[in-house]
């Protein structure tokens, strides 16, 4: 797997004509979903290189992100004449980044690919590190492969076609970042005016936060180690997310917020997290994200949602926990009883 090189860029036309002269290809493709064929590729429209660009358009949102569509993106490829030396562009969220990814790393046993991420999740967590792939038998991201895009291009400018929810969500993982990097990070995304974001800021914050998971995937790509860092609040998060997914679906960083809240207090009662840190993140989470309204007759269910997690292994659910600001935790386990605990201070703490 090649490293890839992530692109903060200044203005989208010069970037990606550099990316796309960095990747020799014969016949050049660009997947888009119904929104970003609306919203984003009109802003592409006017970049020379892209002229010559066939464009593939996909079903929007997670219930898209699946064997059909994939299969539809491998026809679209086949028939349109593309070849192993052909490249790929994937201008959208993370579930056209994943199955973009997917797609162009299993066409004729792999094409070239380029992320042009447009959600605030996408930029600092899907485009970056090179997981793709799709959902499958009802499990999120259960069909795919580790393999890097050539380039990600970040261009901020899109996070103003984003609503306030969207930012919330991906801002859910840039806390995480934070609570795995620096005080000085950590002080400065829960004391940001979530509600009212200061877009020159948050630009900035983007670009801190993508160090971050760089770094992180640099030192293991395929998530044998330290990779599992990027798993905080995903444990329950997922089980959360799933969850709601039968009721009423939130979005994935709704998820990975309300999941950080019971793994911060797994963390203070477990491996000494300080307990102030964590009531001001909770806070932060609770009044920017609300909350989840799950009740004891719940726990079960999420407690079973949990052990199905890939991240498990011989049936223990494996958890990501904190030390302090920085001091990360892998392949930490939690009793029945304190998982309970957790979802208790999750509802009441
Ligand atoms: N989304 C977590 C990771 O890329 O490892």
């Amino acid at each position: 797997m090649s490293k890839q090189e992530v692109i903060l860029c200044e203005e989208l036309e010069s970037s990606l004509t550099t990316a796309i002269g960095n990747c020799p290809h014969d016949k050049l493709f660009i997947l888009t979903d119904e929104h970003t064929h609306r919203l984003c590729l009109p802003q592409l429209s006017n970049i020379p290189t892209l002229k010559e660009a066939t464009e593939i358009i996909i079903g929007a949102e997670d219930i898209h992100k699946n064997l059909e569509t994939l299969a539809s993106v491998w026809q679209a490829l086949s028939e349109k004449g593309a070849t192993r030396h052909s490249l790929l562009i994937n201008l959208g969220g993370g579930m056209v980044t994943d199955l973009g990814g997917f797609a162009a790393s299993t066409f004729k046993r792999g094409i070239a690919y380029i992320n042009i991420p447009t959600t605030l999740l996408a930029m600092v967590d899907a485009s970056v590190g090179g997981k793709t792939g799709i959902n499958f038998g009802g499990l999120k991201n259960e069909v795919g492969v580790f393999n890097d895009s050539k380039f990600v291009i970040l261009d901020t400018e899109f996070l103003k076609t984003l609503d306030a929810e969207n930012i919330c969500s991906g801002y859910a993982e840039m806390l995480k970042h934070g609570l795995i990097s620096t005080e000085a990070m950590w002080e400065e995304l829960v004391s940001f005016d979530l509600a009212n974001p200061d877009l020159k800021q948050l630009q900035r914050m983007v670009g801190d936060s993508v160090k971050v998971k760089e770094r992180i995937v640099e030192q293991d790509p395929h998530e044998k180690s330290i990779r599992k860092a990027l798993n905080l609040g995903h444990t329950f998060g997922h089980a959360f997310e799933s969850w709601a997914l039968k009721r009423k679906p939130i979005l994935h960083g709704y998820a990975v917020a309300f999941g950080l809240i019971p793994e911060l207090y797994l963390s203070v009662a477990k491996t000494g997290f300080p307990t102030e840190k964590m009531r001001q993140t909770v806070t932060f989470i609770k009044e920017n994200y609300g909350t989840l309204n799950i009740t004891c007759d719940d726990y079960d269910e999420l407690i079973e949602l949990m052990h199905h997690d890939k991240k498990n292994q011989n049936g223990i659910i494996n958890f990501t926990m904190m030390g302090a600001i920085g001091d990360i935790r892998i392949n930490q386990t939690a009793t029945t009883e304190e998982i309970k605990e957790a979802l208790d201070f999750f509802r009441e703490g």
